[in-house]
This record gives structure tokens, sequence and C-alpha cells, in this order.
């Protein structure tokens, strides 16, 4: 079926063709035909367009957006950890420990309650705009486990990022390496078919950058895409270890150097800004106008997580992007939509380019600063992917 979706008072396309970064139009119409976007332009020419079998629908001036790309997240978890976000707002520092008490209560859940946790997290996500989701696996840290967390998260979303590489478990407590060993051999093996992309947590009482860039290079030789955590709870040396293994995106870069920025900017690699867990960590937030400024390509994710950042809100960080990290509304916006596109590997999503999926969501809101500008508020008025 075509849908035509009309008297939109601002369109944002991220298409370069139509101008600025976000390629926005005003008094605009988009249409679509089977999930794919087959024309955009001016509300004055939709007449020519109709026919008997299109469903023309109403924007009523309001705005419309590319659905929010989240292309972080660790969605496949169960139990909860507001205590620990009590203690931490006390005073008391963020630290990798965290996550075994995750990893207990997941493994302890049976198949269908994870599967009943990842529909209710998604649909919430969906409900704020979020159209597109990567989710990792590792709160399972056993083989068994990690090919149960990818093979779920594969019912929801198409990328799914090994990480077996989270924490070392108990169980290899002083024999790290052994456990870096299996990550690379048996468990990557077995969960590589129902992922696409590989992830390890690079940072002390986590994996060291040696250990980080043998998990990568293991990756990369299964044809996998690569992200890594870095730099996110002090300054590390595996930025520049990431950008010149060719890693898709390294995430968080709350602490980075001149030299990291130069490196990032000088890539084709994504930065992915987390400032959730910026948030609910208490930890300063990153520079992001200064990385902006630098030619760095930036995307926003939610991180959500029952530690670092327990928010599926993409409007959140957008606003605290825009508030506390020096981006424009615009700017964070591409970063919502585009920029997790790029970082997934993705030219058809987080645009509207004639032939790019058509994930529509329209605000209840004139325009994209509305994001911003009503923190706290959802403002997706109705979502059609
Ligand atoms: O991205 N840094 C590692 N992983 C998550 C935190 C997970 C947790 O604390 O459970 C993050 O912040």
């Amino acid at each position: 079926m075509t849908t035509l979706l009309r008297n939109i008072g601002e369109l944002v396309t991220n298409d370069p063709r139509w101008g600025d970064r976000c390629g926005i139009l005003h008094d605009a119409a988009i249409e679509w035909a089977d999930g794919i976007v087959t024309w955009v332009g001016a509300d004055s020419e939709v007449t020519e367009r109709m026919n008997g079998g299109t469903e023309v629908l109403d924007a009523l001036g309001r705005a419309v957006i590319p659905g929010f790309i989240d292309s972080h997240t660790h969605l496949a978890f169960a139990g909860e950890r507001s205590l620990e976000f009590a203690s931490r707002m006390a005073g008391k520092p963020y630290s990798a420990g965290g996550i075994a008490t995750t990893v207990a209560a997941t493994r302890a859940a049976s198949d269908d309650e994870l599967r009943d946790l990842l529909r209710d997290r998604v649909a919430e996500m969906r409900a704020q705009g979020t159209t597109t989701v990567e989710i990792k696996t590792g709160y399972g840290l056993t083989i068994e486990h990690e090919v149960r967390l990818a093979k779920i998260a594969r019912e929801f979303t198409e990328y799914v990022t090994f990480l077996g590489a989270h924490v070392v478990p108990d169980e290899y407590r002083g024999n790290e390496d052994a456990y870096v060993d299996l990550v690379c051999t048996e468990m990557l093996d077995a969960v590589s078919p129902f992922v696409t992309a590989i992830d390890v947590f690079c940072e002390d009482g986590a994996f060291s950058v040696e250990q980080s860039e043998r998990i990568l290079a293991a990756g990369t030789e299964r044809g996998l895409r690569t992200h890594i955590h870095a730099a996110q709870l002090g300054p590390s040396k595996s930025v520049q270890m990431a950008v010149s293994h060719g890693v898709a995106s390294v995430d968080h870069g709350t602490f980075l150097s001149d030299a990291d920025i130069r490196a990032l900017a000088e890539s084709d690699t994504v930065l992915t800004l987390l400032p959730g867990s910026d948030f609910s960590t208490g930890q300063p937030y990153p520079d992001a106008r200064r990385l902006v400024d630098a030619g760095v390509t930036v995307a926003l994710a939610t991180n959500c997580n029952p530690g670092s950042s327990y928010t599926s809100s993409m409007a959140f960080c957008i606003a605290i992007a825009v508030r506390e990290m020096g981006m424009t509304p615009t700017e964070a916006l591409w970063a919502a939509t585009q920029g997790g596109a790029n970082a997934l590997g993705s030219t058809i999503l987080g645009n509207f380019g004639i032939g790019s999926s058509a994930n529509v969501v329209e605000l209840d809101a004139p325009n994209h600063i509305h994001l911003a500008y009503r923190p706290g508020v959802n403002l997706v008025r109705r979502v059609w992917s």
C-alpha cells in the first residue's frame, strides 16, 4: 500500500540533497510504499501524486522525523539495580563490578521471562520514537547463556552484538586470559550465527587494551563489525588502538585526549556518545561541541542497561546533549538518527532519501527543537515502520 503523509510543518529528512545537515523542509509531504520511501517534496505538489489507492494522512502542521536509531543498548537482562543508583547519588563511584549482579539475575531468568522483558522494552522504545535498536549480549558470560541471549535478542532486531567480553565472570577470576581465550574461540564460534557485530568493554575492572585488541581481531576474522566501550571511566589507550583497528564505533568516549579526537576525526569510526550513562554515574559530560567542530562523526544512543543508564529515551539523550554537551538541537537529532545508522553501517536507516526505510515519526510539536526544549515529555504522536 502507498501512504502519503502531508501538511508537515517541518520534515527532517537527513538527506543532503535538501541542504543543511538535517535536510529540513517546511510545508512538506512524504510518501512511502511497502516500507520504502518513494517520494519527498513540497506539500503543494501532493495532489499530482494522489491516486485512488493512496492512503492520505494529515500531519496538521506537526514536525516529522526519521525514527531514532538506538545503536547502543544492553536490553537483554533481568533484574534491576536501583539501590546501586541511589548509593551513587550519595557519592559512591560507578564500577564495572555491578555487572555481575545482573549476570546472576539474567542467568536465573527463563527464556520466556527474558522474551517478555525484551518485548516490553522494545515497545517502550518504539512509543518514544525509536524504530531501530541494537541489542548486546553480555549478561550471560557462558557459551550457553551468551547464545541464549543472542538468539532471543535476534527475535527483536537484526542488530545483535556479541559482548561476551563485558566483564570476566566470577568463575574465571585469577584466570582472566583463559576467559579471553574462550571468548575468542568457542564462545565466538557458537554465538556468531546469531550476531552481526562484536563489542568489548575496555576499562579497569573489565578488559585490558591488549585483551580488547585480541577480541576485536577475532571478531573481524569472523566477518563481524566491531565496536568498543572505551574511555568511559577514565582516559585510555584503547581509543587509538580501536581506531587503527578500524572499528565501526567507539562508544562512551567520556575521557578523550586531543590525540584521540584527532584519530577519530581522521577516521571513518563513529563516536557514540551515551549521555544517559554520564547522567546516571555522575560523571562529567563529554564536550560534544569540541568533537563536532573537530570533524568527528558523533552518534547518540541510550546505552539502556540496569547499571549505568536505565533510560530508553532518545529524546532525553538529545536534551542532555543540547543542554550539557554543546550540541545544537539539529546536530543532536542528526546524531540520534543518521549518526546511529552510520554506527550500525546502514545507509537506508536514519534518513528519508528515496529508497530508504520508511521509519516515520510524527511529533506533537511544530519543530524538532522541542525534543530538547521540552525535556521529559514524550512528544511522539504516531510511528510508522
Ligand atoms: O555501557 N560499560 C559497560 N557496560 C554498560 C554498563 C553495564 C552495567 O553496569 O550493567 C555500559 O555502561
